[in-house]
């Protein structure tokens, strides 16, 4: 894409650093940044994008992605994820592996490579733990790792096995690659379908409790400390967490972690309605939960906002709340929904900065891992990767389902007024989104 990329100024925004945030307007050519500078001569030929009162950031990067292909590809494909993801600022997604079949062999993670290489964003692919993500057998990471995959999970569910998990961790290690946890002890969590506590009370839903998420937590952390690997804690939700990490962070394992938009900005007395879009696992949970979670990222115990997009058709989700699927779409409005739960707690620049830099680190696609003319997650400097992101931090609007790019609907801030709103999208230095519109 990047031969045929065209030039575009990206002119009168603020753009976000490191290095240093100053107001700039941004050159790109042939897929990369050329210049960043004041008030740039525009080049003939140029597309201008207007950035006047926008933040002006490397292409986000999100963590945590479900676009369920193959199998499932009524609910989301990777073409219309993708979209989903640059109409949401996002230049790079990490697919999860929990799709039908699972991403546990080289073949079904050449399949999604493939499907991604020509969509609206990059598709990263997340290998699975173990064979079948059931728990038992380790999956073939060797094999995934050579094909360059850095980040491994059973995401949708936790490795339940201690043993298991430990020799994961063990062999992960000697890989140079991440394992990446949903922490969620199955005993513990059986049959519940909220956060149990006082509004599980009230509803009469069966609960899942905090200890759920902090055992195996706990556990992993661990063994972390006994192999000495490098492990990710997905989509954390409880304040217990907060502490445990804290602690591990003081101790300097190494350990990163992300929060969802929905967790920082949603409660579980949401769940008074029994609508089944605001059912999710992790559970939204209570309001000290949420605080806790919003403080630990703006002190750094958590690095990163991840989006845990999780499409699920009408016909699946649309049922009684203890029926329906877990899960609730995330690409398109975790901007603003990151921005509206976090305001006063952090800067949007700093907001940006947990959507950018510090999950490009994670993936390991940033600066650090990757060529600057490839790398995800920024810094915007003459010579890096032409995936940016323009953000109106002050634009209010609408999330409207028959507007969304998603094949689902199951987002529960369709109707909501957000604040914070992507304007344009780069991808290899095309605008992929325009004025909000996706271009392709
Ligand atoms: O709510 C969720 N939905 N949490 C997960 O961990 C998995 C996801 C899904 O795949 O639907």
């Amino acid at each position: 894409m990047a031969e045929g990329a065209p030039t575009v100024v990206i002119r009168g925004g603020h753009v976000v650093g490191p290095p240093a945030s100053r107001r700039a307007d941004v050159v790109l050519e042939a897929g990369r940044v050329v210049a960043v500078e004041a008030d740039v001569a525009v080049p003939a030929g140029a597309t201008v994008l207007d950035a006047g009162g926008c933040l002006v950031a490397p292409g986000l990067v999100d963590l945590h992605t479900h676009l369920r292909q193959p199998g499932h590809e009524e609910a989301e494909t990777i073409e219309s994820g993708a979209r989903a993801a640059a109409l949401g600022g996002f230049s790079a997604v990490m697919a999860m592996p929990n799709t039908d079949p699972p991403i546990d062999c080289a073949a079904d993670a050449e399949e999604v490579l493939t499907l991604g290489r020509d969509v609206a964003c990059e598709v990263l692919v997340a290998g699975a733990i173990t064979l079948g993500r059931r728990g038992e057998e380790l999956a073939p990471m060797r094999e995934l790792a050579a094909m360059g995959i850095r980040l491994f999970t059973d995401d949708g569910a936790g490795v339940q096995s201690g043993a298991v998990m430990r020799r994961a961790l063990e062999y992960g290690r000697g890989l140079g690659v991440t394992l990446a946890q949903h922490c969620e002890d199955a005993s513990l969590a059986a049959g519940g379908v909220m956060h149990d506590g006082e509004w599980s009370s009230r509803l009469g839903l069966p609960g899942m409790p905090a200890a759920a998420e902090e055992a195996m937590l706990a556990r992993d952390l661990a063994l972390v400390r006994q192999t000495g690997a490098t492990m990710h804690f997905l989509h954390l939700s409880t304040k217990g967490s907060v502490a445990l990490l804290a602690a591990a962070r003081a101790e300097g394992l190494a350990v990163t972690a992300e929060v969802t938009p929905h967790h920082l900005a949603l409660l579980d007395a949401a769940v008074e309605g029994y609508d089944p879009v605001f059912r999710v696992n992790p559970p939204l949970r209570s309001a000290s939960d949420a605080e806790a979670l919003s403080r630990a990222l703006a002190e750094g115990i958590i690095d990163a906002i991840a989006t845990d997009h999780a499409p699920h058709p009408p016909e699946a989700k649309d049922l009684p709340f203890d029926q329906a699927p877990p899960g609730m779409l995330g690409l398109e409005t975790a901007l603003g929904v990151a921005l509206g739960a976090l305001e006063g707690v952090l800067s949007p620049e700093e907001v940006l900065a947990r959507m950018s830099f510090a999950p490009g680190a994670i993936a390991r696609v940033g600066p650090a891992d990757r060529p600057a003319a490839c790398a995800q997650g920024g810094p915007l400097v003459p010579g890096a990767a032409g995936h940016l992101c323009v953000v109106d931090p002050a634009a209010t609007w609408t999330p409207d389902a028959s507007r969304s790019a998603s094949k689902s609907r199951n987002s529960p801030f369709t109707g909501t007024t957000l604040r914070g709103r992507v304007r344009h999208t780069l991808y290899r230095g095309v605008p992929v989104v325009i004025d909000a519109e996706a271009q392709r």
